[in-house]
């Protein structure tokens, strides 16, 4: 699956909207050519125009996900999925409310597990059973993080409980009332586990996720910038706007 190491696509999309219809795009079309496809899916800022177009497709072009399952990338500990700023709820409201996927269909680390490392197993042996992931959608933290791998991540790490560094906590608190907030500690797929995704479409907008891009698309592979070890995939599309570029 892994291999040799076919170059990045790049496209650039003139506005972040049109960025996220892009890959919106793309997704319906793996929808519609296998109906029982497996999404990986990221949360944050930026996929929020993407879902937003899915969700259109769904209601005016009928785009069916009654037998697609699905796969979040991460999870903060401790936030029960109820809670406004957990990723499930995230999804809930972003998407899977809004389209035909069955609710069991949908799969969401749990941050509240009593166990965390056997609920870190049971996800990626749930990802295993499902025939693993077709189409892993990534968003890009400002340092290159990937999922919540942040640098010095190893290249073949699977899911696991991780620690956020002051950047990131920085970064999400704009979903939070403050910085203290928000977890200091995630549920996250690894690397590797994200590398064994048959391809990967990593959406990236805004100046600010500039230099990101570049270290992950031209920089040297390395743990420093996590998104790097993209470069080792046979099938990763980075969609940007023309900010981002
Ligand atoms: C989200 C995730 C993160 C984000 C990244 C970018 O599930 O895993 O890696 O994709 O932090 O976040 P935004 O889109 O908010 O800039």
């Amino acid at each position: 699956m892994m291999s040799s190491n076919a170059p990045i696509t790049v496209i650039v999309e003139p506005t972040p909207l049109e960025a996220g219809v892009r890959v919106a795009s793309e997704i319906a079309a793996l929808v519609r050519a296998k109906p029982t496809c497996v999404l990986g899916l990221a949360t944050g800022g930026t996929p929020v125009e993407c879902y937003r177009e899915l969700v259109r497709l769904h209601r005016e072009e009928g785009l069916d996900f009654s037998q697609v399952t699905t796969f979040n990338l991460d999870e903060y500990v401790r936030l029960a999925g109820s809670h406004p700023q957990s990723f499930r709820y995230f999804m809930q409201q972003h998407l899977f409310d809004h389209i035909n996927i069955p609710s069991d269909a949908t799969h969401v680390p749990s941050g509240i597990a009593e166990d965390m490392s056997l609920e870190a197993i049971r996800y990626e042996q749930d990802i295993t059973r499902h025939g693993g992931i077709d189409l892993q959608l990534l968003g890009i933290g400002h340092n290159g993080h990937i999922a919540f791998n942040e640098p010095g991540t190893p290249r073949d790490s699977r899911t696991r409980i991780v620690s956020l560094t002051d950047a990131t906590v920085k970064a999400n608190s704009r979903f939070f009332e403050s910085e203290s907030e928000v977890p200091r500690t995630a549920i996250s797929m690894g690397i590797g586990t994200i590398l064994e995704a048959k391809r990967i479409l990593m959406l990236a907008t805004g100046e600010g996720k500039r230099d990101a891009v570049k270290c992950a698309v031209e920089g040297e592979i390395s743990e420093t910038c996590p998104a790097s070890f993209l470069q080792e995939h046979h099938d990763v599309t980075f969609v940007i706007d023309a900010a981002a570029a």
